[in-house]
């Protein structure tokens, strides 16, 4: 008879668990939505609440409705770190997608790798990133990968023998893509002719810039985000460079061309996917985004996407909420995404191709994709 009693008190116990369990789940999203780079915010929020709305419109995850809580974290580092410990802390959030900028991506994976949160960069490519811990992964390549690229298109596309580059000294993710660029514009056997460094905030770049010319390179790489290679190029114009600019995915902002507009014409960029691939995936995608955001998207919009169905799948796969198990469900995936195949290498960054963008008559066109 007691143990009677005992087991239906445990039946009692579990089924009043089960009521009590909510029938929603909350996932953190951040971005810079304000700042110096504020159209990376802007989209990343909208691929992510897109995918977020198709997912519910299916049903949810695990049978529970997703709820968002998206932060902004302004491209600042210390802000990053800010809003990190409150989407864990306060919201509870059981995983997170961001955020984009390498350096401050930086400054928030550590919180969330302590309180075992996992996390998917949509665009951080900066090698440091997932190295933090892991419970941190990304959506895309890593910038070793991307200024190799950059450094073949330049030496076999461009002609080019002598190269310079310029960068921010205080911003992880542009130092680190222009020496990446510099290594293998070596190895190819080019000169970099000039490197040089600027002070992050910095908007007179003419000292750095006529060092570099006097240096006659055929190419100049600027590794900086859109802002700030729009005021280069625009310099660089100025003290007559005439040849090709070549830079990465930071270059990938509709303002890019409406802040640099001639100047900005003969520039290339390796980028995370093109809004005119036709496979079934990037066509839905497209049409969907535009549909509801009256805007053709851009990367960071797919890959922020991307990410979001990366971490429902890994929670749907999981079967839970628990962070263990969503990291490993993590680890395990393998999705055919907008921006490509993923899956990921020990180091929770998936192998994917580069595109080339060029801008031509004010426009980004496609030109060709690289693959690793
Ligand atoms: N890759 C950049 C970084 O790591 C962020 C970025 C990605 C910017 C894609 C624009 C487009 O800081």
């Amino acid at each position: 008879m007691k143990q009677f009693l005992s087991i239906m008190l445990l039946a009692v116990v579990l089924l009043a668990v089960s009521c009590g369990q909510s029938k929603e789940l909350i996932l953190g999203g951040v971005g810079p939505v304000t700042g110096e780079a504020a159209t990376f915010g802007d989209s990343t929020k909208k691929g992510f609440l897109l995918a977020v709305e198709e997912w519910n419109a299916k049903g949810g995850v695990l049978g529970k409705t997703i709820k968002t809580s998206f932060a902004d974290d302004k491209g600042d580092p210390a802000e990053g770190a800010t809003v990190y410990t409150k989407l864990i802390q306060q919201d509870k959030v059981v995983a997170i997608i961001g955020t984009v900028m390498s350096k401050v991506t930086l400054a928030g994976a550590p919180i969330a790798q302590a309180a075992k949160i996992p996390m998917i960069s949509p665009t951080s490519t900066n090698e440091k990133v997932t190295l933090v811990g892991d419970y941190i992964f990304r959506a895309c390549f890593i910038d070793p990968f991307q200024g190799t690229v950059g450094a073949k298109f330049a030496f076999e596309d461009l002609k080019a023998k002598k190269a310079a580059a310029i960068f921010d000294l205080g911003n992880d993710y542009t130092k680190g893509l222009s020496e990446s660029f510099k290594k293998a514009f070596e190895a190819l056997g080019g000169t970099v002719v000039a490197f040089e460094g600027h002070p992050s905030g910095a908007t007179d770049f003419k000292a750095q810039l006529t060092k570099i010319l006097e240096g006659k390179p055929e190419v100049l790489y600027i590794s900086d985000y859109y802002n700030d290679v729009a005021l280069i190029a625009k310099q660089a114009r100025e003290l007559g460079y005439k040849g090709p600019l070549l830079g990465g995915d930071g270059w990938d902002s509709p303002d890019l061309v409406k802040l640099g507009g001639e100047a900005v014409e003969n520039g290339f960029f390796t980028n995370h996917y093109a809004p005119d691939a036709t496979t079934p995936e990037v066509l839905t995608f497209v049409k969907n985004y535009k549909a509801k955001n009256n805007a053709t998207p851009d990367a960071l919009a797919a890959l922020a996407y991307d990410a979001t169905y990366l971490m429902l799948t890994a929670i749907k796969n999981a079967k839970s909420t628990d962070g263990a198990k969503i990291r490993d469900a993590l680890a395990a995936i393998d999705l055919v995404c907008v921006s490509g195949r993923v899956k990921f290498d020990a180091n929770r960054n998936p192998i994917k191709s580069a595109a080339i963008i060029e801008i031509k008559g004010g426009k980004q066109v496609y030109r060709t994709t690289v693959n690793p």
